[in-house]
């Protein structure tokens, strides 16, 4: 854990708090364009399974039609996907949802913004799914705006990460859920060694010759050792308010979803 208030990690670095989000803005900025590319090459396309399950659990209203906004039935189904990048979690959900599902996807990055933008278009949800610049820590929306907050692989990247979990609390409606996508922490003999081997010795270098930034993908493996492992994370989620908060383990417990529920 950090050592003084003041400071945080960046990797496997102890930085001034108000120094990391630039840092990891620039990761972000470096690696936006080949972003999805990367998750395949570096998960073998398990990312995909894991967003599905989350999606599951956000289980969107199926009524009206698949990604068209129903303009008469009033109100929606609202999902704001913190830390949204590229907007997987949301083509997903409105997949998954009726025509009253909408989706803000929230990001504090331009360049991962605009590729999410961009792939929106390309499939004809850009009706359905809006891309805003924001910051996880400090939300542009009124209290009690969303049904469900979702946030994938995005957390361990903000500063603070109590005054996400504070926002997203505070931006959820009374009933609604909390949804995060983690990496964990491996529980399995036998795949911890293998997992470690292909995090330090592979991912770096694949990085490095998909999107040119070796130190990005370095910085990603060590963020995921400092993350919080997922009984601590459950408790933190807990001080933010949230009740019935549970966790599940995939992947021999590469990835955790974490919920919560704003009651
Ligand atoms: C690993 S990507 C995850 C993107 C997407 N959720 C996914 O699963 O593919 C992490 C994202 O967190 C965003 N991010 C980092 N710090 C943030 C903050 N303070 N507020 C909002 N987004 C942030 C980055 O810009 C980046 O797009």
């Amino acid at each position: 854990m950090p050592t003084t208030r003041d400071e945080t990690h960046f990797g496997y670095e102890t930085v001034p708090l108000a120094e990391k989000q630039g840092r990891v803005d620039t990761v972000f900025h470096s690696v936006a364009r080949r972003y999805d590319l990367m998750n395949d090459l570096m998960s073998g396309g398990l990312h995909r399974a894991w967003k599905d399950a989350l999606v599951t659990a956000v289980n969107p209203p199926t009524k009206g039609h698949p990604g068209r906004l129903d303009q008469k039935s009033g109100r929606g189904f609202a999902l704001l996907d913190l830390a949204g990048g590229t907007g997987d979690i949301a083509f997903r959900t409105v997949a998954a949802g009726g025509g009253n599902t909408r989706v803000v996807v929230c990001d504090i990055n331009e360049e991962m913004l605009a590729v999410g933008r961009q792939r929106a278009e390309q499939r004809g949800l850009d009706h359905a799914v809006t891309f805003e610049q924001g910051n996880a820590e400090e939300l542009p929306y009124p209290d009690r705006s969303f049904d469900c907050v979702t946030i994938a692989f995005g957390i361990r990247n903000v500063p603070r990460i109590e005054r996400a979990l504070a926002e997203a609390y505070r931006v959820l409606k009374i009933g609604g859920r909390f949804l995060c996508l983690e990496f964990s922490a491996v529980d399995v003999p036998g795949l911890e060694k293998i997992y470690e081997l292909y995090s330090f010795q592979v991912i770096p270098r694949v990085g490095q010759a998909v999107t040119g930034d070796r130190e990005a993908y370095q910085y990603l493996v060590e963020s995921i050792r400092k993350f919080p492992k997922p009984q601590a994370f459950a408790r933190m989620i807990e001080a933010a308010g949230f009740r019935r908060v549970s966790f599940t383990q995939m992947t021999g417990g590469v990835v955790a979803m974490h919920s919560g529920w704003k009651l």
